[in-house]
């Protein structure tokens, strides 16, 4: 508001704000007035004119909707093996140099212990695409925690699988699923990805999630290699028509064992400025200030919050095996980012006027 007043004669700016407002008003409407790529490109391309407008706006959102409750989920990192060779990814198949692990059953079970005794009550099985983890297994294992603890939530980022096997994991009790596409353009995905990897089929995946009722979560990275303002426009635009229950961004990391070592990270405002505006577009949406933010800036996780984020997903791994799950590097595992780290995270959210909320968090309508 300050900046209105400021610069009156300003229309850039005007325009700016206005478009932001069309967002927000959007928002409520359902289909009505949908916001146009070039509209969301003139936004990005001038974010530094309507940053703080934007992010006051998308602060009070998140206020409106949630309070100030902060959702926490226990990431559990599953198995660093996975099928792909994605370009960004450290955990790829071609990298020799890292030490592969998989959690066991009751390695699992033991996490979902520690976590449900500190107080969470989503546990998110993540895990790069591991052949070993046939459904058979994964639907044994949910049962099994859906049994021991009937209060909590299941979230699944297990990455590309058919149809059918996303219908079995919902009968098991899946709650959510966490898929991010990546990129909304398809000749930008094929940069990021090898030739076996195909754009069409990653878009059907999380129409397929949502047609079968998860709580469903797309995203992308800020900044991977490559990737244009255009193209983010595409993924708000993606987003916008998907209307995810989750969205999941961060900054690109290169991990020095990738094609991409030699790429820059992501920014950081572009990331924040990024989150704010998905925040005004879906107000109730469950967007977490991710692990990648608080990787490159210390104060990653305040800062997303203040952007309009409202989750946060301390790991809750065994300690050995943290290392090995590195998509990038210099990932934040310890202190606030770990488990062990609630009394700091609280402490850290204490600063912000914000507090834990140890419910399960569902999305609601
Ligand atoms: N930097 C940041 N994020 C990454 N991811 C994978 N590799 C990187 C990286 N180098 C993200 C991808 C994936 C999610 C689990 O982690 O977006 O979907």
């Amino acid at each position: 508001m300050e900046v209105i007043e400021k610069q009156p004669e300003n229309s850039l700016q005007e325009k700016l704000i206005s478009l932001v407002d069309k967002i927000s008003i959007a928002s409520v409407q359902d289909k009505k007035n949908l916001i146009k790529k070039d509209d969301f490109l003139l936004l990005l391309q001038n974010k530094d004119l309507i940053f703080d407008y934007t992010r006051n706006k998308a602060n009070q959102i998140r206020q409106e909707n949630f309070s100030n409750k902060i959702y926490i989920r226990a990431l559990i990192e599953i198995s660093n093996y996975c099928k792909n060779a994605c370009y960004y990814c450290g955990i790829n198949c071609k990298n020799q140099n890292i030490q592969r692990y998989r959690l066991s059953s009751e390695q699992i079970m033991e996490c979902c212990k520690t976590a449900y005794e500190l107080g969470f009550r989503t546990f998110v099985l993540q895990g790069g695409e591991d052949i070993f983890f046939t459904d058979e297994i994964i639907c044994k294992l949910i049962k099994s925690i859906k049994e021991k603890y009937p209060d909590c939530a299941i979230t699944l980022s297990l990455g590309e699988k058919s149809k059918e096997s996303y219908a079995l994991y919902k009968q098991a009790g899946v709650d959510r699923y966490l898929l991010r596409e990546e990129t909304a353009n398809s000749e930008h995905y094929q940069k990021l990805h090898p030739k076996n990897m195909n754009h069409k089929n990653r878009l059907e995946c999380l129409r397929s999630l949502k047609n079968l009722g998860f709580q469903t979560g797309a995203g992308f990275m800020v900044g991977s290699p490559f990737q244009t303002l255009d193209d983010i426009a595409q993924d708000l635009c993606f987003i916008q028509s998907l209307k995810p229950e989750m969205v999941g961004i961060g900054p690109f990391i290169p991990h020095e064992q990738t094609e991409f070592a030699k790429f820059p990270s992501g920014d950081l405002n572009l990331t924040l400025f990024i989150l704010s505006l998905i925040r005004i577009m879906l107000p109730k949406v469950l967007l977490p200030a991710t692990t990648a933010l608080s990787s490159i800036n210390p104060e990653g996780r305040t800062l997303g919050i203040l952007s309009g984020a409202n989750v946060v997903m301390p790991n809750v791994s065994p300690m050995e095996q943290r290392k090995n799950y590195a998509l990038y590097n210099n990932k934040a595992s310890v202190n606030e980012e770990s488990a062990e780290g609630l009394i700091l995270l609280q402490k850290q959210l204490d600063k912000i006027n914000c507090k834990i909320d140890f419910s399960r968090g569902d999305y609601q309508q």
